[in-house]
């Protein structure tokens, strides 16, 4: 693992976004594993900027995003299919049937979740991973105690994601109790993994993935076994190193 800190949040989130940038110089035709979630919303302002400045070219740039809450439309405010159009694809040159987010109102779910494997190895494969980190040490949806070999699946939430992510979801009631995910076997085949944590509360998770042992008690800690992955921490997160 490759451990980054910076001093805060809009550092890291610059520094994330000129990885991403560089690889989409080199590799016009780029397959991006892509995250939802609060941390990378500046990275993704930076992307957009680089392209409204100096023309970032995302015309030939394959996405396949991390997860999807099952039976949210894409529609709906709150599914991440809306997430990444409102806060990256619509402000980009990228040709949307490029742009794969699981369907989570599939009629057979564990179909979607067969065929969403199969669009990924069409694709030829991930180059770039970005990836959030849970408070538990969830990545993408998968939570803890799930197996490290899994393919994207069906994951029940657990009750600390349901309160972390009500805060912007704003009803918890109405909040979808299961999710569509790659499974973490899915994200070690990722070519490179960029993960960014920021912040004091995810400073337990952060020691853990890092130097705790390999577990499926927190699922990022199976990173450890990745050849190319990038942590992108700042001072609070990283204080328990
Ligand atoms: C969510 C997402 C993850 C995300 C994580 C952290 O549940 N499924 O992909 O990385 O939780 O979210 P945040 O960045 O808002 O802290």
């Amino acid at each position: 693992m490759e451990v980054i800190i910076q001093k805060n949040t809009d550092a890291g989130c610059l520094l994330g976004a000129r990885i991403i940038a560089k690889l989409v110089r080199e590799k016009p035709d780029a397959v991006l594993g892509l995250a939802t979630g609060r941390t990378p919303l500046q990275l993704y302002q930076e992307l957009i900027r680089l392209h409204r400045t100096e023309g970032l070219d995302f015309s030939r740039i394959t996405t396949f995003n991390l997860d999807e809450y099952v039976g949210l439309p894409a529609t709906h405010d709150q599914s991440y299919r809306w997430f990444m159009r409102e806060n990256f694809f619509r402000h980009i040159n990228i040709d949307q049937r490029r742009t794969h987010v699981p369907d989570g109102t599939a009629a057979d779910v564990h179909a979607e979740c067969r065929d969403y494997e199969k669009r990924i190895e069409a694709a030829g494969g991930i180059d770039l991973q970005l990836l959030g980190l849970g408070r538990n040490g969830h990545i993408g949806f998968n939570e803890p105690t799930g197996s490290l070999r899994s393919r994207t699946w069906i994951k029940i939430l657990s009750e600390q994601t349901l309160r972390d992510n009500s805060a912007v979801f704003g009803d918890f009631a109405q909040m979808p109790r299961h999710a569509i995910t790659m499974g973490v076997g899915t994200i070690l085949d990722a070519r490179r993994v960029l993960l960014l944590a920021f912040g004091p509360a995810k400073c337990r998770a952060v020691t853990a993935m890092v130097e705790g042992p390999l577990a499926a008690i927190c699922p990022a800690s199976a990173l450890q076994l990745h050849p190319r992955a990038t942590i992108l921490l700042d001072d609070t997160s990283a204080a328990g190193l």
